[in-house]
C-alpha cells in the first residue's frame, strides 16, 4: 500500500471512539522519500482543525529546531502515533494506540526511513517497544541513537524530548535544541 492509500483510509478511519470527536484525522505529511521521520503521540486541537500534524506552537517550535540544523519539513515525514485528537488533548489510551498504531508500522515500511525521531515519551515508548528495544525512560533515553535491524533493514531511533515540553518547562528548550545539533550530524551521515 502507498502513502495516499494509507492517508486515504486514516482520513476515513472509524476503528477507534476517537473518530466521534475529531473534526479532521491527521494522516501525517512529508516526502515519500523522507530519510527522516518524526513521530509524535497525537493531534492537538490545531491539528485537528487543519488536518494537518505539528502547526500549533509545538508545531512552530519543531519548525524552528528543524531549520537550526538545515531541514525543511518537506523532506522530512511527520506523523503521530494517534492520528485523531483525543478530546481536551488527554493522553491517547493504551487501546486507542493499539489500534492506530498499525498505520503508523505501514507508513514507516513505505518510507524505509533512516533515521525516526521519537518527539517525547509516548512516541519513544511505543517505538522502543515496537522493535524489541527496553525503553529506558525518555530522561535516559533521549538524544542517544538506538540501531534498529527491521526487515527493510537497518535504522536508527533518536528519541527527543517532545517540543510541547519545553514550550511547559522552559529548562528543557536548550537541551532539545542540543539534541536536534546531535540529529544534524546523525543525519550527516546517513
Ligand atoms: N503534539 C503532537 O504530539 N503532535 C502534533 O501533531 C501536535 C502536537
Ligand atoms: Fe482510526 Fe486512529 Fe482515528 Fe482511531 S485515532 S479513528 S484508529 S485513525
Amino acid at each position: 500500500m502507498g502513502l495516499e492509500e494509507i492517508s486515504a483510509q486514516v482520513k476515513a478511519c472509524e476503528k477507534c471512539q476517537l473518530c466521534k470527536s475529531r473534526t479532521n484525522a491527521v494522516p501525517g505529511e512529508g516526502s515519500p522519500h523522507a530519510k527522516i521521520m518524526l513521530v509524535g503521540e497525537a493531534p492537538g486541537e490545531n491539528e485537528d482543525l487543519q488536518g494537518r500534524p505539528f502547526v500549533g506552537r509545538a508545531g512552530q517550535l519543531l519548525n524552528e529546531m528543524l531549520a537550526e540544523i538545515g531541514l525543511r519539513r518537506e523532506n522530512v515525514f511527520i506523523t503521530n502515533i494517534v492520528k485523531c485528537r483525543p478530546p481536551g488533548n488527554r493522553d491517547p489510551l493504551p487501546e486507542e494506540k493499539a489500534i492506530c498504531s498499525p498505520y503508523l508500522d505501514m507508513q514507516i515500511e513505505c518510507i524505509q526511513p533512516k533515521i525516526i525521531v521519537c518527539l517525547g515519551r509516548h512516541s519513544a515508548e511505543y517505538l522502543f517497544t515496537r522493535y524489541g528495544i527496553e525503553f529506558p525512560g525518555i530522561t535516559l533515553a533521549r538524544g542517544k541513537p538506538y540501531k534498529v535491524d527491521s526487515l527493510f533493514g537497518h535504522f536508527t531511533l533518536f528519541p527527543v524530548y517532545h517540543p510541547a515540553a519545553t514550550i511547559y518547562n522552559q529548562q528543557l528548550r536548550p537541551v532539545l535544541r542540543a539534541d536536534f545539533q546531535k540529529l544534524q550530524k546523525l543525519v550527516s551521515n546517513v
